[in-house]
């Protein structure tokens, strides 16, 4: 019997409509558009405005529109995978939620919390149940609120995160797929990425929200770092067991935290920038999200057989690669 693949077949992103520019932060914080342009990469972000809507929302519309696109009947879906930190609420799941919203009956669904690389980790996660046989058709979503839990007056943190969702299906294939990941933690790490309390060291208290500790703590440089050396390190173990060069790469999909990481790792891996997707200047760093949302407005130019590396570096700290080898788009 032949090796089965579980290959990405659709994918989709949803966004909410507010646009948070440099200008505006100039307004909220002691900051301005140069700084943050050339620090950062990012010219705006979005913001989920509607107080009753959440990251279920944001999932439920991406789902909704990769189901249609693809052409799929909802009752054949059969596992929904939500990586979020920034989930509806501490619990029950966000996976759940939005499966419930979608009207998805026959499936069954959990988050997984692994920051920025939550995505990675829910795509080899979910290829698993179809590279087993155990599963035919499984959706995994990346998707985070990050305007909930960013605090407004810190200038460190606000320029840099957005709100945003993305979503893949995954099916079978004798061909095309993922591949292959090297992942990788570091629990001491948390201590430069986290975020205070809300959880069950702090639970939330009258003293935890006069200290603003319900909000992202980040030690930038330190962060900063050990991302470029984190991604680098995988990239190359993913490509090295894989007897890949940087020409047969024909893109790489970094995460989206800052442009000068992204620039730094692309060099060091002699990776030229017109193969490595970007989209940091419209939607910022949405932590799970950005992965998918990438793989979405480059689908286009993807072609079946294109050999695809995806790589992340976040809280916790958590980071890995993931070679894929995508499965659909005229070939030339
Ligand atoms: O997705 C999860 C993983 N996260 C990341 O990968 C993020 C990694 N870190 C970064 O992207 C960068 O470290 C930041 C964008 C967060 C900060 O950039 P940096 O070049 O590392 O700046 P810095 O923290 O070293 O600060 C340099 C200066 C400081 O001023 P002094 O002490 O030199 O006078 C900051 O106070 O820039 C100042 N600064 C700002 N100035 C204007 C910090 N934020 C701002 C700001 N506007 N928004």
């Amino acid at each position: 019997m032949s090796k089965k693949y579980a290959a990405i077949t659709g994918v989709q992103g949803a966004l909410p409509s507010y646009v948070l520019t440099n200008s505006e932060l100039e307004t909220m914080v002691d900051t301005n558009d140069e700084w943050i342009t050339s620090r950062t990469g990012i010219q705006e972000r979005r913001i989920l405005k509607e107080t009753d809507k959440a990251a279920s929302d944001l999932a439920a519309e991406a789902v909704e529109k990769l189901l249609a696109k693809t052409g799929t009947p909802k009752d054949e879906i059969e596992l929904v995978i939500v990586a979020t930190v920034t989930g509806d609420q501490v619990f029950p799941d966000t996976a759940n939620i939005t499966c419930d919203k979608v009207g998805i009956k026959n499936a069954f669904g959990f988050d997984i919390n692994a920051a920025c690389s939550g995505f990675l980790f829910a795509l080899t996660t979910g290829a698993q149940y179809i590279e087993t046989g155990r599963l035919k058709k499984v959706i995994v979503v990346g998707v985070d609120i990050m305007s909930s839990i960013i605090d407004y007056s810190d200038r460190a943190t606000c320029i840099i995160f957005g709100d945003g969702c993305g979503a893949v299906l995954l099916e079978a294939s004798t061909d095309y797929g993922v591949i292959d990941s090297v992942f990788k933690g570091d629990g001491s790490g948390r201590e430069f990425l986290h975020m205070k309390a809300g959880g069950s060291l702090k639970p939330t208290s009258q003293e935890s929200l006069d200290n603003r500790e319900h909000f992202v703590y980040q030690e930038g440089r330190t962060v900063f770092k050990s991302a470029v050396k984190g991604m680098v390190s995988t990239v190359q173990a993913v490509m090295k067991r894989n007897n890949l060069s940087a020409d047969d790469v024909t893109w790489v999909v970094p995460h989206q935290a800052n442009i000068r990481i992204i620039q730094s790792v692309a060099d060091m891996m002699d990776f030229p920038m017109e193969r490595v997707m970007l989209n940091i200047a419209k939607y910022g760093n949405t932590t799970a999200a950005t992965l998918p949302l990438c793989l979405w407005d480059y689908e286009s130019k993807l072609k079946k057989g294109d050999n695809v590396i995806l790589t992340a570096f976040g809280g916790g700290f958590t980071w890995g690669a993931t070679y894929i080898k995508w499965g659909y788009g005229a070939a030339e």
